[in-house]
């Protein structure tokens, strides 16, 4: 397992849209492996492959509930549960360092993927975890939680990571 460096807003990697995996191979395990590792070690609670400028469609995510595993999940799809909401939730993100916003995302999802050895996988999440699933396949899209707030908002953030950066 490797610790892969994340991409920080605005790099335009983050911009791309991943492609399906067709076949979940050692090469997909490996992956999922450095997710986990990337993750984890800079405390995140999800992780995106296009995080780690890599284009393929698979996110990890471990909201560490009782009773809730690691989540590896490859070409993950959702849909909002019959009766789910739209709910403001205070978000972050590894490629946004130091900023939370307020988002819109639904209270519960209905989401389909692979799992770690290609079989078909279904499963209903809620509070965080379906938020972060959201926003992880969010970034498959090329899509960051940032555009959901207003073009002012989202060029402050920028100038202010930008400025860190020079810093740093
Ligand atoms: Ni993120």
């Amino acid at each position: 397992m490797t610790v892969r460096s994340i991409l920080a807003f605005p790099d335009p990697r983050l911009r791309r849209r991943a492609a399906p995996v067709a076949r979940v191979d050692n090469k997909i395990r490996q992956l999922i492996d450095d997710l986990l590792e990337s993750m984890y070690a800079s405390g995140g609670i999800g992780l995106a492959a296009t995080q780690i400028d890599v284009h393929q469609r698979v996110v990890v995510a471990d909201v560490s509930e009782p009773g809730l595993e690691p989540l590896a999940l490859v070409n993950p799809k959702w849909n909002p549960a019959p009766g789910a909401e739209v709910q403001r939730h205070e978000e972050g993100c590894l490629s946004v360092p130091e900023v939370r916003a307020e988002v819109p995302r639904y209270s519960r999802v209905l989401v389909e993927a692979l799992d770690r050895d290609g079989q078909p996988l279904a499963l209903e999440a809620d509070s965080l975890l379906a938020i972060c699933l959201q926003h992880e396949t969010d970034h498959l899209d090329g899509k960051l939680f940032v555009d959901y707030l207003s073009p002012v908002k989202r060029e402050m953030i920028r100038d202010r990571l930008r400025k860190q950066r020079y810093v740093a």
